[in-house]
């Protein structure tokens, strides 16, 4: 009586377990294979999708996949690095697929399409994608304005630039900036040693098709090689090609590259020694970060899925796919001021005393794979803290001191600076990066899942504090100087009575 039973048990719980294993050893269902195969012979590791429900097979080293026979007259599409997608249909027939493979060189004489305009352009068919990048820095890089009054020597109008000058005070770094801030600008082009000069699609900076002509990036190191040299690309000399990260996208210019899901794609750009200093560091930031060790890639936040667009070419051959998976370009979601308030926790304590008053502030970031700020050098935040008795404003009798360098009207304030200031050997001023002498950088910025806290002592007058967190993208001084809107972000602001 028990072995029957036994054996019963087991069969139901390996049919749980290996439906499709399962059904073919036993119940007979059958299976067929199909092999993927390259000039050179199979090729393991492509990625097989058959219909919508089926997930994603993954072929092994002879360049098969074993497909239940239910799956026949179901479409099929095929990526492999360095192929084209390919399409068909399964029928009985179907043994051998053979993808159509990627010469492999880039033509560096191709030209580039532009994403707005004329034949072929990116947001004839895929228009919301367009919409979000446009959004974005990435499609401001070699023109925003406050790029370039950092820049150039002269504004537009032929009137000589305020402040920092990097063409005026150290020409020889102009050279440096196009890799990554018009990185199609391409050898032999003026725009390359005056960015101030490029011209055509150059002009949206970071463009549709320069990002999806990567398909990889060079063995070299990052931080050092910067942008366009750090990246690899696969332009054609006929006919065309687009990489990204859709396994079964339907034109047949599409290609398939892991590259798209990976940190390494924004490190080319987001990673830069320049002249000695560690300008940008966010990739580095990233690699010690706990997201990082979750398995968070920069796009996990940055291209984080709105659920808008189901499509990405509607009406143009796209097809309908999970909204929830496909990328969002505009690159801040939500806007900066939102993603500073969800990533940086704060709690304030007030405690009046019989002889004083004690300010207490904790700062955490949070959900963030970097420092904050990041970026580039000059992003900081301001914590900045006042009390306030019947009479006016009190300063306080010990804590940290905001220094005059970091905002004249705060000085002597209550507060800390949270950045990585270039100071002047004298202390009294911060500097560009390109005129920087070197020596080591004070980095006071939040660390993700750190927590940060500070005390000041005030006279036991105080009736009411305000703590406020305030982010700016350049120094107060450069803003003035150079006549820039306001350009505060306010992280929080809050007022809590003593008592
Ligand atoms: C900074 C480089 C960059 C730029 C500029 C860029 N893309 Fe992308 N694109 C990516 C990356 C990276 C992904 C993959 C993101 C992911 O899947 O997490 C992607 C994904 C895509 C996809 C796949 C569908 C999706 O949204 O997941 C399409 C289509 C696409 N981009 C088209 C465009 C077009 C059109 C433009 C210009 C309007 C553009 N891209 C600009 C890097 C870029
Ligand atoms: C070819 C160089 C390049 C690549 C590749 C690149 N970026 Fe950027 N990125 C830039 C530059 C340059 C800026 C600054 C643009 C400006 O404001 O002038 C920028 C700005 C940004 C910003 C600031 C927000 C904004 O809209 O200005 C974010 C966030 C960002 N990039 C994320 C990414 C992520 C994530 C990736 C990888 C999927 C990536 N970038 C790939 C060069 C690049
Ligand atoms: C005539 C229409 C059309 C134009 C113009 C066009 N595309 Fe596409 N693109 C498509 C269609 C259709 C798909 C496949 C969509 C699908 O599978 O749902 C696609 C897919 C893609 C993909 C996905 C590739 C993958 O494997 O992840 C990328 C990236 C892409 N296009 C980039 C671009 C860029 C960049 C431009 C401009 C230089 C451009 N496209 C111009 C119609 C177009
Ligand atoms: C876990 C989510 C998360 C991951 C992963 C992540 N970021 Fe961010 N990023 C944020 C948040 C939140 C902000 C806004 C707060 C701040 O400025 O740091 C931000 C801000 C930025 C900014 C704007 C800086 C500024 O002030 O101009 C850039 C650029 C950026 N991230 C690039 C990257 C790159 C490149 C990677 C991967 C190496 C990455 N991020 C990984 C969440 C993330
Ligand atoms: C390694 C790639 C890289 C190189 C090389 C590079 N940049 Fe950048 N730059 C970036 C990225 C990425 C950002 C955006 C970071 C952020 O949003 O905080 C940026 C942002 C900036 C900004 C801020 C723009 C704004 O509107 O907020 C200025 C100014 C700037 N860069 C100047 C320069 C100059 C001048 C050079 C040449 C000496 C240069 N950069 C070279 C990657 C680069």
């Amino acid at each position: 009586m028990r072995i029957p039973v036994l054996s019963l048990l087991i069969f139901t719980l390996l049919f749980i377990l290996f439906p499709m294993h399962f059904a073919r050893m036993v119940l007979g269902v059958a299976c067929f294979r199909i092999f993927v195969l390259g000039p050179q012979g199979p090729i393991e590791g492509a990625f097989v999708t058959i219909g919508k429900k089926t997930g994603v097979f993954v072929t092994d080293g002879m360049g098969g996949i074993r497909v239940p026979s239910h799956l026949i007259g179901s479409e099929y599409s095929v990526a492999a690095e360095g192929y084209f997608i390919t399409h068909g249909l399964l029928s009985n027939k179907t043994q051998n697929v053979f993808p159509r493979k990627l010469s492999g060189v880039d033509f560096s004489d191709y030209a580039w399409v532009h994403p707005l305009e004329g034949s072929q352009n990116c947001s004839e068919c895929h228009q919301s994608i367009a919409l979000e990048w446009k959004q974005s820095g990435h499609s401001r890089s070699s023109t925003s304005h406050r790029f370039l009054d950092m820049y150039s020597e002269r504004k537009n109008n032929g009137n000589l630039i305020q402040g920092w000058s990097l063409s005026r005070d150290f020409p020889e770094g102009k050279a440096v900036c196009a890799a990554c801030h018009a990185p199609g600008v391409g050898a032999g082009n003026d725009g390359i040693e005056d960015i101030t000069k490029v011209t055509g699609v150059d002009k949206f900076g970071i463009h549709c098709d320069f990002c999806h002509k990567v398909n990889g990036v060079k063995n070299l190191e990052v931080g050092l090689s910067h942008g366009r040299d750090f990246l690899s690309l696969s332009r054609p000399d006929k006919g065309q090609v687009f990489f990204g990260p859709i396994k079964d996208a339907m034109r047949d210019d599409n290609s398939f590259s892991k590259i798209f899901k990976q940190s390494n794609y924004c490190a080319s750009c987001h990673e830069g020694t320049m002249f000695g200093v560690h300008v940008y560091s966010t990739f580095s930031e990233w690699q010690k970060s706990p997201a990082a060790a979750k398995g968070m890639e920069c796009q996990a936040c940055h291209m984080k899925p709105d659920g808008l667009m189901g499509n990405v070419a509607p009406g143009k051959g796209g097809i309908d796919r999970n909204p929830m998976e496909m990328a969002s370009h505009q690159m801040m979601p939500g806007g900066l001021q939102k993603m500073l308030q969800n990533s940086i926790q704060h709690e304030t304590k007030v405690i009046k005393g019989t002889n004083d008053c004690t300010v207490g502030v904790q700062l955490k970031a949070v959900n963030v794979g970097h420092k904050i700020p990041t970026g580039y050098i000059d992003r900081h935040l301001i914590l900045h803290v006042k009390a306030m008795s019947n009479e006016g404003e009190l300063k306080p009798l010990d804590g940290d001191r905001i220094p005059s360098w970091v905002d004249q009207s705060m000085h002597g304030d209550a507060g800390v600076l949270l950045g990585r200031p270039l100071l002047h050997p004298d202390k009294q001023f911060t500097q560009p990066f390109w005129q920087w002498g070197g020596g080591v950088v004070v980095d006071s910025r939040l660390e993700p899942e750190n927590e940060k806290k500070w005390s000041w002592r005030f006279s036991k007058k105080v009736e009411k504090v305000k703590v406020s967190l305030i982010y700016r993208p350049f120094w107060k001084e450069q803003q003035l100087t150079k006549k820039w809107n306001d350009l505060d972000v306010v992280v929080f602001e809050k007022i809590i009575r003593a008592d």
